[in-house]
């Protein structure tokens, strides 16, 4: 992920240990019982990440709870965000004064079944898709930057994106794709400054897509 954000980020991608360290009370507290053996290794790793990459900022390592709502509770004076899939976990961390928000997602490069992919694509970008150069499931990178693309939104404007609330344009000559924001969330939000536009970057490497973005300060 360090390659898909700027230098303000610390990022920190999880290595086999990091699945079973342990983890402060207050991070304990947000699993529940009944989680299984692969949701406590991804929420484990996760958090560990978040406190490494506190530390790359110099900041001190503090526990990163669950709200209600399953979003991270990050101190107040950092941005971050956490991604996990199947054997693959990292943490992105920035100072709240550097930036307004970070996101990060990543997936499994694979085929999105057709059912899938009309919960998740406009027709106007599956239009766009079907112009992409071949070899790679750009409906799987497309939902990725949805992800990313909540994870910036929702601790900025604290309210639910659909994912046929962005449209998503994927430059793969750079690398990049902008989401443009459905001004009917865009005008509800409570929040001065909502971000209209969100723009990021992704890339496909190894079974992975990777993507990532960034929200500056008003
Ligand atoms: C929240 C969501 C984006 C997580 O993505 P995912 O691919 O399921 O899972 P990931 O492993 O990449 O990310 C999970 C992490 O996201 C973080 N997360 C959860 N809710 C979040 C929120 N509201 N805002 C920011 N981060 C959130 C958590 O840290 C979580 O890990 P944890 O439970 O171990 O703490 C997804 O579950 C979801 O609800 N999507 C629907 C909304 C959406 O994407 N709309 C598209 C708008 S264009």
């Amino acid at each position: 992920m360090r390659d898909l954000l700027p230098p303000q980020v610390a990022v920190a991608v999880a290595e086999p240990p990091d699945f079973t360290a342990p983890l402060f009370p207050a991070e304990q507290a947000a699993l529940t019982e009944s989680a299984v053996t692969s949701r406590r290794h991804d929420f484990t790793a996760g958090r560990v990440c978040a406190r490494r990459a506190m530390t790359t900022l110099g900041l001190p390592p503090t526990p990163v709870p669950s709200a209600p709502d399953r979003s991270p509770v990050w101190p107040t004076e950092v941005v971050g965000a956490i991604t996990h899939t199947r054997g693959y976990c990292a943490a992105a961390a920035a100072r709240a004064t550097d930036l307004r928000s970070v996101g990060m997602d990543a997936e499994h490069h694979r085929t999105l079944e057709a059912g899938v992919r009309r919960l998740i694509c406009l027709p106007e970008e599956e239009d766009r898709m079907s112009r992409l150069p071949t070899g790679v499931s750009w409906p799987v990178v497309l939902f990725s930057a949805k992800e990313t693309v909540y994870k910036v939104w929702h601790p900025v404007v604290r309210q639910w994106l659909d994912f046929h609330d962005a449209l998503v344009d994927l430059d793969p000559d750079s690398g990049t794709f902008t989401a443009r924001i459905a001004p009917a969330r865009v005008d509800a939000a409570e929040v001065p400054a909502p971000p209209t536009t969100i723009s990021g970057r992704f890339v496909v490497e190894g079974d992975l897509v990777r993507t990532a973005a960034v929200l500056h300060l008003p």
